[in-house]
């Protein structure tokens, strides 16, 4: 039996075309001892290897296969069957079918669907070690693991083909194993905490058509955010103008200079904890000019006067009743990261620093992914280059740690 009651829950099953293809047919036996649903698409090479016969009777289901039947598409829709499952499972997920997933391609049932739909999706590759070790096959699954895809196996062993190493088919049990873990209701450590994020750069006016800007895409806090909410946290995010989607479930509040943001930041106060992860700029246009700035032929360039903006993460620092129990700084530098970024702590009077080098040209600062420093009261931590959303469930679950 799984750990986890599988009672009620449903499960896409999209077998292809691998020799293991047959043990799919024992997990199908499984899942439906443990009370799962189990809806079954059969690609074609899968159905050279098991008969829809044998999954239809298994799964006490029809079994899809054609993406163009007229049929299937009037009653069920590849967009709904897609849909209608609470996990979609590839087993065995054939070197094929890895990389059309990869790739994003959709030219048959499985992986249209696989495309379409917005369950979280679990791989068990099946192939022959050479097959699994090829660059190529790598280079699909760092992609789809970076992209959230859940992977069970493959284990070691000798092969069908007479080889022996990395590529066959997960046993059945650890694969419903793998299946019950991704199905139990996600842990909320963060659950009744409220956290504030700061993400994105500010616009700092010069005129009415221009302003100071820096190159933060907000990606990081952004993700910090969602790994916060998806934690169980109440979080309100408080960003400048990003080009990126709103992350699910935060209180978003969009602003556009350092002094809103300070305001907007106060005003969500109380917090249990504030991130700090927006490029605040450092100063603003001393007198915002009410009219276009205009260029005088002959004349000389306006000389922009800069003053000081508050400075966001040693306001919500400061000693006082309203302070969070956890002040989270981001510190961007371009050399001697860690040595600034523990001068930062020091300075700003904020509980932990994420340090990262930006120096790079389409690096952190912009990019999609990070490596960053974390410096706390315990010491230095060298986290490696990772997506920036990896990075953001590493914190998230730091943060809860430290508040639970
Ligand atoms: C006897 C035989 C065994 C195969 N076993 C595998 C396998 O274990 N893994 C795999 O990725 N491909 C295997 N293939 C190749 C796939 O069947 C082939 O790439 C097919 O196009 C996959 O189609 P699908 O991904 O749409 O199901 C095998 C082919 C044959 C003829």
């Amino acid at each position: 039996m799984a750990a986890v009651s599988l009672a009620g829950r449903r499960v896409l099953l999209i077998v292809s075309g691998g020799i293991a293809a047959y043990k799919a047919l024992e997990l199908v036996r499984l899942l439906r001892r443990d009370g799962c649903a189990v809806t079954s698409v059969l690609t074609a090479g899968g159905a050279r290897f098991v008969t829809a016969l044998s999954l239809q009777a298994l799964t006490e289901a029809p079994v899809h296969s054609e993406i163009f039947s007229l049929t299937e598409e009037s009653e069920m829709g590849h967009i709904q069957l897609s849909r209608a499952a609470d996990l979609v499972v590839v087993a065995p997920a054939s070197a094929d079918i890895l990389a059309k997933m990869a790739a994003g391609l959709a030219d048959d049932l499985a992986s249209t669907l696989l495309l379409a739909t917005d369950k979280p999706v679990l791989v068990a590759p099946a192939m022959n070690v050479r097959m699994w070790q090829h660059a190529a096959t790598r280079a699909n699954m760092a992609l789809l693991a970076a992209r959230g895809v859940a992977v069970a196996g493959p284990e070691d062993g000798a092969m069908a083909c007479n080889e022996y190493g990395p590529g066959r088919l997960a046993e059945p049990p650890a694969i419903l194993a793998a299946i019950a873990a991704l199905l139990a209701p996600a842990p909320r450590p963060l659950a009744g905490r409220h956290v504030l994020v700061t993400s994105g750069p500010t616009l700092e006016p010069i005129d009415p058509v221009r302003y100071l800007a820096n190159r933060s895409s907000g990606r990081q806090g952004h993700a910090i955010a969602a790994a916060l909410a998806a934690l169980g946290a109440r979080v309100t995010l408080v960003s400048g103008p990003v080009a990126i989607a709103d992350p699910p479930g935060v209180e978003l509040r969009r602003v556009e200079t350092a002094a809103a943001m300070l305001a907007a930041c106060e005003t969500a106060l109380p917090a249990d904890a504030a991130v700090c992860a927006a490029a605040v700029a450092d100063w603003r246009v001393a007198a915002t000019a009410g009219h276009k700035l205009k260029k005088v032929p002959g004349g000389a360039p306006p000389a922009l006067a800069l003053v000081p903006n508050p400075d966001i993460l040693a306001t919500l620092a400061a000693p006082g009743p309203r302070r969070p129990r956890l002040v989270i700084g981001f510190a961007a530098e371009t050399e001697d990261v860690v040595a600034h970024a523990a001068d930062k702590r020091r300075r700003k009077g904020c509980d932990w620093i994420v340090a990262n080098d930006v120096s790079e040209a389409g690096g952190a600062m912009g990019g999609r992914e990070n490596e960053v420093h974390l410096l706390t009261d315990a010491g230095i931590e060298h986290w490696p280059r990772a997506a920036k959303e990896e990075v953001a469930r590493r914190l998230a679950a730091r943060i809860a740690a430290a508040l639970t």
